[in-house]
């Protein structure tokens, strides 16, 4: 989608870290800004913070993983703006703990965001982004779609699922030959409130795993330190713009971990087990 000015983007998790920055960067092209997100303080201030800037934007508060809000958040997008061209869902969460200290309420909570999050977004939006027979859906998963992450299975697996789910939705796109198009974003540590992610951990859920394994502590510090030293957000926020405009479907925006992505196929491929990335 060569042309963003006038047209209308959509971006879940938009009131902080990589949402933010896509919102920032989408109102820099002249768009129009819906944002969605379930923290209202941070929604209410992104939302103020781009209008301020002459942007005209709808602030939606929204859980993705509930459908019926991700429709109602379609519908008022509709109803306001009368078309949806360019959807971020970009809403993600993370809970470190070994395989076996999780409970279901965490599993289901990261499943919930993760994947239907997007899964939910596409059912909502795809109906009119192919009537329009114009639109660029751009689906978040990590360089955790890539490579398995130790103290990290909900996270790894859900962002592997992104992965493949955004594939088959590029193939089905090209083989109708549909003007709709699709990228998955898989970036690596960026600097954001992601190992915070259970500031919003549902009130049913009761409290959110934490992990006793003293391995797993040192990995999850390490990975935190990490975000901290992350990209900024701002960086990946211009290469999914330019990505958009390219009607490119692979956003890998940390080349350094490309290796080791083709060390790990290479493994399966020859029947080698698993080395823990270098990453980690
Ligand atoms: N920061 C990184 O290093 C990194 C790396 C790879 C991928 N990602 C992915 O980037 C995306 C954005 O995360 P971030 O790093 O900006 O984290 P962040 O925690 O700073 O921002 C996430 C935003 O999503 C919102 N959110 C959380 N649950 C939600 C829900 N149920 N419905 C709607 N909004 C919800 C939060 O309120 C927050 O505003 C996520 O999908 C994350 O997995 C982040």
């Amino acid at each position: 989608m060569r042309e963003l000015a006038g047209k209308v983007a959509v971006v879940t998790g938009g009131g902080a870290g990589i949402g933010l920055a896509l919102a920032r960067a989408f109102a820099a092209e002249g768009m129009h800004l819906v944002l969605a997100d379930v923290q209202d303080d941070v929604l209410e201030a992104a939302a103020a913070e781009l209008r301020a800037s002459g942007t005209e934007v709808l602030a939606v508060h929204t859980d993705v993983s509930d459908p019926d809000a991700v429709d109602a958040l379609h519908a008022a997008t509709i109803e306001r703006f009368g078309a949806a061209h360019v959807l971020c869902n970009n809403a993600g969460v993370e809970v470190g703990a070994a395989t076996w200290e999780l409970n279901r309420a965490a599993w289901q909570w990261v499943v919930g965001v993760n994947l239907f999050g997007v899964v939910n977004g596409q059912q909502s939006f795809l109906p009119t982004m192919l009537a329009q027979n114009e639109g660029h859906i751009v689906n978040t998963a990590s360089l955790a779609g890539l490579l398995a992450l130790p103290f990290s299975a909900p996270y790894t697996a859900t962002k592997h699922a992104v992965v493949g789910l955004s594939e088959s939705l590029f193939h089905e796109l090209a083989l109708t030959g549909s003007e709709v198009h699709v990228s998955v974003l898989c970036p690596g540590w960026v600097k954001t409130r992601i190992f915070e992610s259970t500031r919003n951990y549902p009130a049913g859920g009761g409290a959110p795993p934490e992990t006793a394994v003293p391995v797993a502590k040192m990995v999850e510090e390490w990975a935190a330190n990490a975000v901290a030293e992350g990209v900024e957000p701002a960086e990946i926020a211009r290469q999914v713009v330019e990505a958009v405009k390219a009607d490119r479907f692979w956003i890998l925006t940390h080349p350094e971990i490309s290796p080791a992505v083709m060390g790990r196929f290479k493994a399966a491929t020859s029947g080698d087990n698993p080395r823990a990335p270098d990453v980690v």
